[in-house]
């Protein structure tokens, strides 16, 4: 089977837009591959310089995959600081990665183009975490002899330098140390639009979470953006984004329904109750599971470590055939 591997960043809490994009695909992947999910703590620690937010952050999104169907007896999970190999993989990576190619990352150049607009040194707030951010990530994915990475689109870059810096180690040593990943993006995974009907995105402050109360979960729907349309005025259903995420909760019965009811004239209000009623007959599993999860860190650090012991015997022979083959052996 080939493997797939994919990091996910503990930064802020899963919307749906997560669960639709990169949970579910990610879950669906484990019939056809041996995979390899983690948790992408020392990533985060470059953005996240708050403890209690960053230790609550972990929790939840471990928490979350594990709610949303994440089988650990399938997956190997774990966390990335619980493989120290990550770090020792890392630095031999930096002596093979040219600072060129770090200048042209997008993350970087991103926060370097913003200092520029704004008119301030060039390397404000920038720190090297962020500059040499695809090296870590290489090492996340060459340590576990990854074949395919599922990424969003943003992220292939990173993952095209993780194939860079692979084929210069291979090249340097004439052997073939390390496996040459490739990125995977499904494009046809839905883009899930936010409240305002842009795409949902924490960034936006736009997002409906995948583990709010019933309570908040009505009144973030009742808050979608609608046109001024009256009651009675018939209403098309494929520009509406109430019955864009719709779809995505409801049979092919149900949206069929709908969209008779929105061509016959159905007040907005009336619509947002039935997607309520479909949202949260799928979420209500998943929150009490999730609470579940939250309300019982041993547990969750049970699963974790298990998945981190599977991970480092993979991660040591890597390390060990690379320190081999540099000579930093005696
Ligand atoms: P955000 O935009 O909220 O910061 P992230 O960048 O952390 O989200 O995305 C994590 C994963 O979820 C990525 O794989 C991304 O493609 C997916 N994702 C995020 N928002 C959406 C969305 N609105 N629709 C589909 N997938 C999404
Ligand atoms: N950089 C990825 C993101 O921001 C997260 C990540 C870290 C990752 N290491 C990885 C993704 C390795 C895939 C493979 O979403």
């Amino acid at each position: 089977m080939k493997i797939a591997l994919t990091g996910v960043k503990p930064t802020g809490i899963l919307h749906i837009g997560n669960y639709f994009g990169a949970i579910k695909p990610a879950i669906e992947l484990t019939k056809d591959y041996d995979t390899r999910y983690f948790i992408a703590d020392y990533h985060a620690l470059n953005i996240m310089k708050d403890p209690q937010a960053l230790r609550e952050s972990i929790r939840e999104i471990a928490a979350g995959w594990l709610a949303a169907g994440l089988d650990p007896e399938k997956v190997i999970f774990y966390r990335q600081s619980s493989v120290p190999e990550t770090f020792e993989l890392t630095t031999i990576l930096m002596a093979f990665t040219p600072k060129g190619l770090m200048n042209r990352a997008h993350a970087y150049k991103a926060a370097l183009d913003k200092n520029i607009e704004k008119n301030e040194d060039a390397d404000a707030g920038i720190n090297m975490g962020l500059f040499t951010y695809p090296v870590l990530m290489a090492a996340d994915i060459l340590l576990f002899d990854a074949d395919v990475v599922p990424v969003g689109r943003d992220q292939t870059q990173h993952v095209e330098m993780a194939a860079d810096i692979a084929g210069a180690i291979n090249y340097t040593y004439k052997k073939e140390l390390l496996k040459i990943p490739q990125a995977s993006v499904q494009d046809s995974v839905a883009v899930v639009p936010g409240l305002d009907g842009r795409k949902m995105s924490k960034s936006y402050g736009n997002t409906i979470p995948l583990f709010s109360s019933e309570k908040d979960l009505r009144k973030l729907i009742m808050r979608i953006v609608t046109n001024s349309q009256g009651v009675e005025e018939p209403k098309d259903p494929d520009s509406s984004q109430i019955f864009m995420i719709y779809k995505l909760f409801a049979t092919a019965e149900e949206q069929s329904a709908l969209r008779a009811r929105y061509r016959g004239g159905m007040g907005w209000g009336e619509a947002k109750e039935e997607l309520f009623r479909v949202v949260n007959r799928e979420l209500t599993p998943l929150r009490n599971r999730f609470n579940e999860f939250v309300a019982d860190p041993k547990k969750l650090d049970d699963i974790l470590s298990g998945g981190a012991q599977k991970a480092r015997a993979i991660a040591s022979k890597t390390v060990m055939r690379l320190r081999a083959a540099c000579g930093i052996q005696l």
